[in-house]
């Protein structure tokens, strides 16, 4: 049985053309469906906006492009509401990619419970489509797997104040490394120290960003953590240090472009020996348990940290996802819609 509520999502209403705007989604009401045996109704209370989700409303991506009329996808943490699935416990909190609507009928698949020796205290719920989901599990591999970072090691990391980047920062600090971050506004820079990333550049009023690198980093960067690519990648590469590696997580100044930029100075690549790889972070699913639990225990000793905005109503989530494309967004950007 469901409560009688009304189904609310956001769909693809044409696809955008350049930075998103409010007319490329639609939303759409419909009754909920009965429930059939093995499935389970969850009300979502939070939905993530996601700058990864920009390239798949235009085309196919890391996955297939978003036909258009679909529910814009995205992850979720909600509560079971009604239950005919022994798996999924009325009242249990639970997350999955539900998507951009305030229900979901699901059958189980790639829908979990939290568990509560990870969501409990100071760790709220949230956290599993923040620091323990996608975009923290994105910095966790890009540096364990790609970076490899070792003590006394430079690593510069861009769109620092998100999760990825505050993540990516802080796991290299953790590393016994020296962390620079960007950000694009001095209260982010503010926020970046207090962390504890040694440096923090505002990339928007630092002028020239190879000399602006070369100052913070007179020695050369180890690790470049990549978040946003274009100008900032190019100079990065002209301040890597011999053997440097760039962890390519993210493209986000290429993401709104029909002709990226691209990367300019290939050089470094022969004469520091550099390396560049990219990470779809899916790829290490089978290890997200074991990652997250270290990620936990750091959490608890104080050694991570991670910060939320919460924007409220489902209404608002086309003007969230469009916002982060602006700098308008400061760490795990989540819209709150029940619970
Ligand atoms: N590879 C993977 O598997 C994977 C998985 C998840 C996410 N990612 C990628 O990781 C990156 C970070 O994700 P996130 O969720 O933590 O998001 P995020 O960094 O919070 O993204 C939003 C921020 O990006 C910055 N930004 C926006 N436009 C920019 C531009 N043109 N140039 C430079 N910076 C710009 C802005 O911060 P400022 O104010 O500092 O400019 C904005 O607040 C994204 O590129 C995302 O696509 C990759």
């Amino acid at each position: 049985m469901t409560d009688g509520s009304q189904l609310r999502r956001w769909v693809l209403a044409k696809r955008p053309q350049g930075v998103p705007h409010a007319d490329d989604f639609r939303l759409e009401q419909a009754p909920l469906s009965e429930l059939q045996d093995g499935q389970a109704l969850i009300r979502v209370d939070h939905i993530s906006v996601d700058p990864g989700m920009r390239s798949r409303l235009s085309g196919d991506s890391y996955a297939p492009a978003l036909p258009i009329g679909a529910t814009i996808e995205s992850a979720g943490v909600g509560t079971v509401l009604t239950s005919r699935n022994a798996k999924l416990k009325e009242g249990a909190q639970v997350w999955g990619g539900f998507g951009w609507q305030t229900h979901a009928i699901s059958d189980g698949r790639g829908v979990q419970a939290l568990d509560p020796a990870i969501y409990q205290g100071a760790i709220k719920a949230t956290a599993a489509i923040g620091i323990f989901g996608i975009p923290g599990l994105t910095a966790y591999f890009g540096m364990a797997e790609i970076g490899k970072p070792k003590a006394e090691q430079v690593v510069l990391v861009s769109s620092a104040a998100g999760t990825v980047g505050a993540t990516a920062g802080q796991l290299a600090k953790i590393a016994g490394c020296t962390a620079i971050g960007l950000a694009g506004s001095d209260a982010k820079c503010a926020y970046l120290k207090e962390i504890g990333f040694d440096v923090a550049i505002n990339y928007k009023a630092a002028g020239d960003l190879t000399s602006a690198f070369k100052q913070a980093a007179p020695k050369g960067i180890d690790i470049y953590f990549d978040n946003v690519g274009g100008e900032t990648l190019d100079a990065a590469i002209m301040n890597m240090r011999r053997g440097g590696r760039i962890v390519v997580s993210g493209q986000i100044s290429e993401y709104n472009t029909t002709t990226p930029r691209g990367i300019r100075n290939t050089l470094p690549f022969i004469t520091q020996r550099l390396r560049m790889e990219g990470l779809v972070v899916y790829d290490y699913g089978a290890q997200f348990v074991e990652a997250r639990t270290q990620m936990a225990a750091w959490v608890r000793e104080g050694k991570l940290t991670y910060r939320e905005e919460i924007i409220d109503g489902l209404e608002q989530a086309p003007a969230a996802f469009i916002g982060l494309f602006s700098g308008d967004s400061f760490g795990r950007r989540l819209v709150h819609l029940g619970g």
